[in-house]
């Protein structure tokens, strides 16, 4: 059974300054909501009860929105605001946070949640990527957790894109299992010339514990980082690994044009 997930939220969020000078791109306002929230909700939507999200030391407003604010709650009590008090209930999960001390890439995040995780298998959602159920779809993680039930090895959320943004992810060398779910023989991370397919990985994962071996072995690679693509691509060479094309919406809010559509698209969404 897969309960816990990591969130990687350590970043420096280059891709939207300047606002991230002061704004954590994870705290970034969609509908009176920060985005982190939408990817809290897909996680608890999909069964998972403990999160730990990895910060770093400009990333503290993330630890203050997921605590209480007794003095808030207090003012609205006694000044007959009281239904307001709804709009402050937390998440129905248990949330832990660790923080990086010096940016070293995805895959070094990632290490630091061993301890989180012990000896079960993990989420891993990248807080950049929202993924909105369509009307017949599930949550994007709870796609990737039915088919983890069926392999119990890492699953991989994939997703076809336009091949002059290929060298943006890590992209996977699949075999068609069937219908949109592929065993996967190779990955590379941020291919420079020919990429192995037109299906990237976008940043939801399900991996098994046995990834930490892997992760602590590595060498720095593309951009000179710890990247979680590399010590995944070690995994494939000694057990299958699969990936499934998720269903769904799926947003980069380090886009802006994507941020502004997600925004329109949830707000002409709800009542
Ligand atoms: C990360 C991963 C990459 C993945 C991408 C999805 O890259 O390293 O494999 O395809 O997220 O968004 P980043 O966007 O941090 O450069």
């Amino acid at each position: 059974m897969v309960k816990k997930a990591i969130i990687p939220a350590a970043g420096y969020g280059t891709r939207n300054l300047p606002i991230t000078k002061v704004i954590p791109k994870e705290m970034m306002p969609v509908c009176g909501r920060p985005a982190l929230d939408y990817i809290i909700e897909e996680a608890v939507n999909s069964g998972i009860e403990q999160i730990l999200i990895i910060v770093s030391r400009s990333k503290n407003m993330i630890l203050d929105y997921y605590d209480r604010s007794m003095e808030l709650e207090f003012f609205l009590e006694e000044n007959g605001k009281s239904e307001l008090l709804k709009k402050l209930e937390l998440p129905n999960v248990h949330i832990q946070f660790v923080r990086q001390t010096y940016s070293k890439g995805l895959g070094d995040a990632i290490l630091l949640g061993k301890p989180f995780v012990g000896n079960e298998p993990f989420a891993v959602l990248l807080p950049d990527e929202i993924i909105l159920p369509d009307k017949k779809s599930k949550p994007a993680l709870m796609q990737l957790i039915d088919m983890y039930n069926l392999h119990n090895k890492n699953i991989l959320g994939l997703k076809k894109v336009p091949v002059e943004t290929l060298h943006k992810y890590g992209v996977v060398k699949p075999e068609r299992i069937k219908g949109n779910q592929f065993k996967i023989t190779d990955i590379v991370e941020k291919p420079e010339e020919t990429p192995p397919s037109d299906l990237a990985v976008i940043g939801r994962y399900i991996l098994e514990p046995a990834i930490f071996d892997y992760l602590e072995k590595l060498q720095p690679g593309a951009g000179g980082e710890i990247q979680l693509t590399d010590a995944i691509k070690g995994m494939v060479k000694h057990q299958p690994n699969y990936g499934i094309k998720i269903d769904g919406l799926r947003f980069d809010i380090a886009v802006e044009q994507e941020y502004i559509q997600l925004i329109n698209y949830i707000s002409s969404h709800t009542e």
